[in-house]
């Protein structure tokens, strides 16, 4: 994506006159955060609100990046950063250092943020400090886990934000044990799963990717990205170990993150995820990751975003962590809770193919129309208050 910026990492665009209302600056930065605003663009254009998009560069590669842009229809980044990889201190600073002349360039009337990545937090903290309002969209949820990195963006963001768009209920309880006013809080419904309705009939048949005669039977599919499973050798070799047994009663889809084909590779584990009935992948783009677990069996993941689109389209799912930030994926839907154990991710995994997994139901507001409801309040909103001024 790179051809589309200047050499200062950003395209030239339309600057906003002090006097005229600033557009509405919508980042994202890291793969989960693209099928969460798509819908999120199309709904404020669909009501006429200006909006810019900004691109941060946390992901970049082209199977990470670029391939998930074109399968979402998402526009060219307005505004890109190409910050890149780094630690995490690195690149969150290295984000908000440039984000912060984009604020001042565009004078934006709200920056809206989308679910709990590095980009998330670094924007919204650069907003707040401009006295620039900040929507984040997806707050609330929370794992209570502070050692992942994503609950503390969580945590912060939530803290600065003006308006918070939560998902499911329990996340409204959560805020107002951290002492966030209800008045800025608003139950709107899961904005990821209005990109799997509408993206669920045009999906890439599992067929196209896996080939026919893997397409035809029961497949599982498996993520697997969190530092907390894939960062340590010993940690990930019991869970290769298992996942290459469970592949043993049915085969297992194995799309594969950057960062967990590095560890592999770092940690001489390539013989656990190479032949057999384990099939390693490149990652794939969002249209055949959704027709890759439409069509499965059931899924094994440590991923956030899976253990809810599974959820939406009735697929049973074994969530690898100890904890859920997504209760309502485990008390309405699909998941199940199976923790790191070995033993137990067999037991759950073989109790799926014996007796099948969970049935569960949609949650409420998970209807295709949250990006909607959240457009028309932020533009409600923006309308009451007089314009932000940059301090
Ligand atoms: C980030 C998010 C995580 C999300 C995940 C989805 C944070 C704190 N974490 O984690 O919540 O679930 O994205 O993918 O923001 N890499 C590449 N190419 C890329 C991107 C990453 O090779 O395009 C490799 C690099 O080695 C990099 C590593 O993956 O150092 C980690 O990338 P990073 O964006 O820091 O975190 P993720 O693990 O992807």
């Amino acid at each position: 994506m790179s051809e589309t910026t200047t050499a200062a990492g950003r395209r030239a665009g339309p600057r906003n006159d002090a006097a005229a209302p600033g557009p509405i600056l919508c980042v994202v930065g890291a793969r989960p955060n693209y099928m969460k605003m798509a819908p999120m663009l199309e709904a404020f254009r669909a009501i006429g609100e200006p909006t810019l998009l900004v691109h941060t560069g946390q992901h970049y590669d082209e199977s990470m990046n670029d391939q998930n842009f074109r399968a979402l229809g998402l526009p060219r980044p307005d505004v890109y950063l190409e910050v890149g990889s780094a630690s995490h201190g690195r690149q969150t600073a290295e984000i908000m250092s440039r984000f912060e002349p984009v604020v001042e360039e565009y004078r934006p009337r709200m920056v809206v943020v989308v679910g709990d990545v590095n980009s998330t937090i670094a924007c919204a903290l650069v907003a707040v400090k401009m006295g620039v309002p900040v929507a984040h969209v997806e707050a609330g949820l929370r794992s209570f886990d502070r050692g992942m990195p994503e609950e503390i963006n969580r945590v912060l963001t939530d803290q600065i934000s003006d308006l918070l768009f939560t998902t499911e209920p329990s996340a409204a309880e959560n805020l107002a044990r951290e002492g966030i006013d209800a008045s800025r809080v608003h139950f709107a419904g899961n904005v990821m799963i209005d990109s799997v309705l509408r993206n669920r009939e045009r999906a890439v048949p599992a067929r196209e990717l896996i080939g026919d005669e893997l397409a035809a039977g029961p497949y599982a599919v498996l993520t697997l990205h969190r530092p907390s499973n894939v960062d340590e050798p010993r940690i990930l070799r019991r869970l290769l170990e298992v996942i290459s047994e469970i592949s043993e009663r049915i085969p297992v889809v194995f799309p594969m993150h950057p960062r967990t084909r590095a560890r592999i590779d770092a940690a001489g584990l390539e013989a656990l995820v190479e032949g057999g009935r384990l099939i390693t992948l490149p990652p794939v783009d969002y249209l055949q990751m959704i027709g890759l677990v439409r069509d499965a069996t059931m899924v094994l993941t440590d991923s956030g975003g899976l253990q809810e689109e599974t959820t939406a389209m009735g697929v049973p799912c074994l969530t690898i962590r100890e904890n859920t930030e997504r209760p309502i994926t485990i008390d309405q839907g699909t998941n199940t809770l199976v923790g790191t154990d070995p033993a137990a991710i067999r037991a759950a995994a073989f109790q799926v193919l014996d007796s099948g997994g969970k049935a569960g139901r949609i949650p409420d507001k998970w209807d295709g129309r949250t990006a909607e409801r959240i457009a028309r309040i932020v533009s409600e909103w923006c309308a009451a208050r007089p314009e932000a001024r940059l301090s």
